[in-house]
């Protein structure tokens, strides 16, 4: 099958969080299954973009109402990341250094969306299926069932995943005009409430709509941001994936990022060499456990309750655990984090910031990795912890459920039930006492690096469900 993946993140290209982990892998392992997929997204100021070879494959002018521009697709030349990487340049909109974050990113990726269907409508031939992820692509499903520009489109079934119902996308009517002309009595379909609504226009047009996890597609029926009675009513069309994790980068066998590689076999040496490196340059403990969290600083993260949950559980410890935290987002909290440094100096660190490389070392030098998520459609965080055989301890929910089974009920996680202050401290000592018990940790850190979480299942599972 030809499939197009449709995103605003692809690692290595452009990532922000979990989006462009999996538009990074998902296509390399369906084209290993023997298809041939591909993914298109906006032209960013990115490196990679100046370190590549790329050949112009369309090269037209676009529009949104009247504003008009020029646009160019780019195709990456070496097929080195496992599929075919098609690049939308759009001048004035996509050639900005960060992903989003902009007054302009309605404009921005809307203009991406129209451009990249201008483009496929003049190929000879159609592709398969049109895999669009998250909201920034929520608009194509509509657009191809019912603009008169994309009526060759209107037989290519599009499957739309919903990586996180909590951003929507929303803007105005009155910019409407943008859109090629419609079917002015199907424009209920772009809306919801007061606005036009990308990701509920995409769980309206899609031909089918998945889910990050089986679990986050139940809880969206209850809490959905607004969207619940909607998710419930489309229920019949829609479909929970297990994201999986990309065994190729996250190898720590292979990984190159790291001060030692290790298997299973020799995960204590291994982890033991890259806890050390890991403390020398923050200035830690080598000899004590090493909780850490590593994510976008969020209400949905359970961020916010961090420097309580740290502050506390530093406190109480006596100087007998350690913290280290990477992360960037809201500036209160970063702040927070920041502080809390000039407190604990030799138990607690933070690196506030984006760092790629240091994330592989703290899941390879930590020994527990905190997920106290309000909402965790997914999680790749958890997966890449048990690979690198760092125990997670996660709230009970979303995807965190569906791959986290708690020591006492014979698994080989930590795991609470309320995103609190309290639980989280509960959980965190529980930790503690884990980790005095060597034996225990040994024998739970062979089972969880021999977990399979790769994509090979759930590359399936999609190719399972375009063929319906
Ligand atoms: P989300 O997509 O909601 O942020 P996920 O758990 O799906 O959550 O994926 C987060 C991804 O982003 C992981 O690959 C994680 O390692 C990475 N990540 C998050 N914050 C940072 C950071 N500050 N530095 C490096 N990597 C980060
Ligand atoms: C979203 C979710 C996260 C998920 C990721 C990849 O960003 O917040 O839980 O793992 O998408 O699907």
């Amino acid at each position: 099958m030809e499939i197009i993946h449709l995103s605003a993140e692809c690692y290595p290209v452009a990532k922000v969080g979990g989006l462009g982990d999996v538009v990074g892998a998902l296509p390399k392992y369906q084209n290993k299954l023997g298809h041939f997929a591909k993914v298109v997204m906006p032209a960013y100021n990115v490196p990679f973009l100046q370190e590549n070879d790329f050949e112009v494959v369309y090269d037209a002018w676009g529009n949104l109402g009247e504003r008009s521009y020029p646009v160019r697709v780019l195709r990456e030349k070496t097929n080195k990341l496992g599929f075919d990487l098609y690049l939308v340049y759009i001048e004035g909109l996509t050639d900005r250094d960060k992903v989003y974050g902009y007054d302009d990113d309605t404009e921005r990726f809307l203009a991406y969306q129209i451009a990249v269907l201008d483009w496929i409508n003049q190929w000879e031939h159609r592709p398969d299926v049109i895999h669009c992820h998250d909201h920034h692509t929520g608009l194509v499903p509509f657009m191809t069932a019912n603009c008169e520009r994309y009526k060759s489109l209107r037989d290519i079934p599009t499957v739309f995943t919903i990586h996180n119902a909590q951003y929507q996308g929303q803007f105005g009517w009155d910019k409407l005009y943008y859109l090629p002309a419609l079917d002015l009595w199907k424009a209920g379909l772009l809306g919801w409430e007061e606005d036009i609504n990308p990701l509920a226009s995409a769980i309206k047009c899609a031909w089918r709509v998945t889910t990050v996890s089986p679990t986050y597609l139940d809880e969206l029926s209850y809490q959905a941001n607004g969207l619940e009675g909607l998710l419930a009513s489309e229920r019949g069309k829609s479909a929970g994936i297990l994201n999986g994790i990309d065994f190729e980068v996250w190898d720590p066998k292979t990984d190159p990022m790291l001060e030692k590689t290790y298997t299973s076999r020799t995960v204590e040496s291994g982890k033991k060499t890259n806890k050390a490196a890991l403390c020398d340059v923050f200035n830690l403990d080598p000899t004590k456990p090493l909780f850490t969290f590593i994510g976008r600083l969020v209400g949905e993260k359970g961020a916010d309750l961090l420097p309580d949950i740290f502050h506390n559980a530093l406190a109480h410890s006596r100087g007998n655990i350690n913290i280290l935290v990477l992360g960037s987002g809201d500036r209160m909290i970063e702040g927070k984090l920041e502080e809390l440094k000039n407190w604990f100096p030799g138990n607690y660190n933070a690196y506030i910031g984006y760092n790629e490389k240091l994330s592989h070392q703290i899941y390879a030098g930590a020994d527990f990795l905190l997920m106290p998520s309000r909402v965790e459609p997914c999680g790749l965080n958890q997966m890449y912890a048990l690979r690198y055989g760092t125990i997670p301890i996660v709230r009970r929910i979303g995807g965190l459920k569906d791959t986290v089974v708690d020591i006492g009920d014979g698994g080989f996680g930590i795991c609470h039930d309320q995103t609190s202050v309290w639980d989280v401290g509960q959980a965190m000592g529980r930790a503690y006492e884990l980790y005095q018990n060597k034996k225990r940790i040994k024998d739970i850190l062979k089972y969880t690096m021999q977990l399979d979480h790769s994509w090979d299942r759930a590359a399936q599972q999609y190719i399972d469900l375009y063929q319906i």
